[in-house]
């Protein structure tokens, strides 16, 4: 009987190993060129994808994505040494139609060529964060390929946060409508632009060709107000402006907010900007009030602080309870000034009074008197009880 049982066991686990060196042999990818990579269902946000997974493990080039299985649903391909992502990346013959996400971030690469991610069509995810991406011309290499995102025709997420190159801030501000305009992304939903150190955009309609465009990301740059178009995009959210340079919003600007939602827009925007160097002054007691009744959602307004120099030195104080501090100092004044005025009021009654004595005596005794002598008349009869 027990032995029966030992034999049951052993067959179990040879079965189990046998099934074990199959699985990882599916896992070598297909090819020797893929090794080290991980390839397999795995899941990712609460979904199973076929992943292929080639996290640190030195790549120099990309020459291996054009051996990807057919199969790949997602591709993290991070923390390698690429400097250039070439035309047709994934190559021309490979069927990748079932590629949804591709994470290249953190790889140093330093020029996407144009047309780098065609043929692979069905991408609703890229991610370029914490690249080296050179965008504008220099003199003796034309990085500027305003096909970069070309082809991307399903594209709904583009993460490009601190994706460019130190001091491009400028030059890319330059490029980017370019880059829209040419790559076509009408289905994007989610644009993450942080921490590129951008100033301004050259072309203030930079994002207007992005008609799906529900969340723009733009915290940690240095962007001193509300310098590019929202007005034409339809869709819009959420915008992220937090830990930037502005110091003020204009009547104009708060404006433009409100026209996005109720009774403008039968939909809600929620901005963050906190973190900001607003001045304390009119503008600021402006916000606050505007704070106060507008429909948009504005996040952590318990965050929002206002610089004041005084004496040469710098002060940060939090917005609201400077504004509320204030609104209570102004009641309070006004309570103190009531006292005031009922003690003058009081004052004159009193003197009044004491000027006109005679006559209010005199006018006063007959009541006096009638009352005593109701009450005279009611203790006598109780006592007659
Ligand atoms: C990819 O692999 C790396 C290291 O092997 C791991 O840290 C990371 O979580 C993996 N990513 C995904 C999406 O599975
Ligand atoms: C991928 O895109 C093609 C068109 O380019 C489409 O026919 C196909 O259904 C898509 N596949 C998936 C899995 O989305
Ligand atoms: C980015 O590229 C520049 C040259 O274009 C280089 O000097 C710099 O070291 C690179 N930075 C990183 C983090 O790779
Ligand atoms: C942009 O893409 C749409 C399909 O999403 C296509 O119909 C249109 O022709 C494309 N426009 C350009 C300029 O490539
Ligand atoms: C922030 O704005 C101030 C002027 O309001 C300017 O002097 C300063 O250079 C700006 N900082 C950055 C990093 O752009
Ligand atoms: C907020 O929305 C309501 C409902 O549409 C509207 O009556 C009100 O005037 C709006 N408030 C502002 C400040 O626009």
């Amino acid at each position: 009987m027990l032995s029966l049982k030992m034999g049951n066991v052993l067959t179990l686990w040879t079965f189990l190993g046998i099934l074990l060196c199959i699985n990882a042999r599916v896992d070598k990818c297909g090819t020797l060129l893929l090794d080290g990579c991980f390839c397999g269902q795995q899941y990712h946000d609460d979904q199973i994808y076929f992943i292929v997974n080639c996290t640190g493990l030195g790549f120099r080039n990309t020459d291996v994505l054009k051996l990807l299985p057919e199969e790949t649903e997602m591709l993290v391909f991070t923390g390698n040494h690429i400097s250039t992502l070439p035309t047709n990346l994934f190559g021309e013959e490979n069927n990748l139609k079932r590629l949804k996400i591709i994470d290249m971030s953190n790889n140093g690469i330093h020029d996407i060529k144009g047309k780098a991610f065609h043929h692979v069509p069905n991408v609703t995810r890229l991610l370029l964060n914490h690249n080296n991406i050179s965008i504008s011309s220099d003199d003796e290499h034309n990085f500027h390929h305003p096909r970069v995102f070309s082809n991307l025709y399903n594209l709904q997420e583009l993460h490009l946060t601190n994706a460019f190159q130190d001091n491009t801030g400028a030059a890319l501000a330059d490029d980017l409508h370019d880059i829209f305009v040419n790559s076509n992304l009408t289905k994007l939903y989610k644009l993450h632009l942080e921490q590129n150190e951008i100033k301004g955009f050259k072309d203030e309609r930079v994002f207007c060709d992005l008609p799906e465009l529900h969340d723009i990301y733009l915290g940690d740059n240095n962007i001193p107000s509300l310098n590019f178009d929202i007005q034409c995009l339809p869709k819009l959210r959420y915008l992220d402006l937090e830990n930037n340079n502005i110091t003020s919003f204009s009547k104009k600007d708060l404006a433009t907010f409100d026209r996005k939602v109720p009774p403008f827009r039968q939909a809600s925007l929620i901005i963050d900007i906190a973190g900001n160097p607003f001045k304390c002054g009119d503008a600021v007691r402006e916000l606050y009030q505007w704070l106060k009744t507008t429909n948009v959602t504005v996040r952590h307004p318990e965050k929002l602080q206002c610089l004041q120099t005084k004496h040469g030195n710098n002060y940060l104080l939090n917005l609201m309870t400077l504004a509320e501090t204030k609104s209570a100092k102004v009641s309070k004044a006004l309570k103190v000034l009531l006292v005031i005025l009922v003690v003058i009021l009081v004052t004159l009654i009193c003197a009044y009074v004491y000027l006109k004595k005679e006559s209010v005596k005199n006018r006063l005794n007959p009541l006096l008197e009638a009352v005593t002598r109701k009450v005279q008349y009611t203790t006598i009869e109780s006592q007659e009880v």
